[in-house]
């Protein structure tokens, strides 16, 4: 029997990757690594840096070593759960998720030296524990050799739905300003993540590809549960 050490799931923003991701490292007891949550972290840190961030990005070298720092003083977590940053011994969750990093996180993504960072970075979590890898290019870049690749669609509408939804319990503003609000930053960040150079989302080779539009994450995550089956025999 083939023992399955990394699953990946790759899809754009609010295809139900983090819900399906979550329910599935629950269920399978795997660490979750939740890529996404340290391209936030680098441009939380980037956005707040004493330096306006574009010094960084024009000095390289202060990147690398700004990069490195970051690393050292937080400490990340990863988790059935989740993927859990600390720094100064408190938990930042909210912070990473706030308009700020929403609209540069794309930005500081396509950044190669930010990419090349993390990518050995999780690849160095791979070789020490069984992951779940979710994000943008796990199965294209990041673990091109995963045991089992899932990549998750939705159509633009229900992306967006999805999101507003989840912005509207949390955020008390216009309904109508909210919703072109999160229309433009899903297309925006759809833009930039699938045309930039450096490991664009893309379908993975050898990816399953669910559309999960009219599903629920329970229906997502039994279909995931079936292809791992079939791959373990
Ligand atoms: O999954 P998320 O919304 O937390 O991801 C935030 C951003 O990070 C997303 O807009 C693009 C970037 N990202 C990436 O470039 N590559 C990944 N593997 C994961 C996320």
């Amino acid at each position: 029997m083939e023992e399955i050490r990394i699953i990946t799931i790759d899809g754009p923003a609010s295809s139900g990757k983090t819900t399906v991701a979550r329910m599935l490292a629950q269920k399978l007891n795997i660490p979750l690594l939740e890529s996404g949550t340290l391209y936030r972290l680098v441009t939380y840190f980037l956005v707040n840096a004493e330096k306006p961030f574009n010094t960084y990005l024009e000095d390289k070298q202060a990147l690398l070593q700004f990069l490195r720092k970051i690393f050292k003083e937080t400490k990340i977590e990863i988790t059935p759960l989740g993927t859990f940053i600390y720094w100064n011994g408190k938990l930042i969750k909210e912070e990473l998720r706030n308009k700020e990093v929403e609209n540069t996180v794309s930005q500081i993504s396509a950044i190669k030296e930010v990419r090349e960072f993390l990518t050995e970075f999780m690849r160095g979590l791979a070789e020490k524990s069984k992951l779940i890898a979710e994000g943008r290019d796990m199965g294209s870049v990041v673990f091109p050799y995963s045991d089992v690749k899932i990549f998750l669609t939705a159509n633009e509408k229900i992306r967006a739905e999805r999101r507003f939804k989840e912005k509207a319990e949390k955020e008390k503003i216009d309904k109508e300003f909210l919703y072109k609000e999160v229309w433009d930053n899903i297309k925006f960040r759809d833009r930039l993540d699938s045309q930039r150079k450096i490991a664009p989302l893309t379908i993975p080779e050898g990816a399953y590809i669910i559309d999960t539009s009219y599903l629920t994450p329970e229906e997502v995550m039994n279909e995931i549960l079936k292809i791992i089956k079939n791959r373990e025999r």
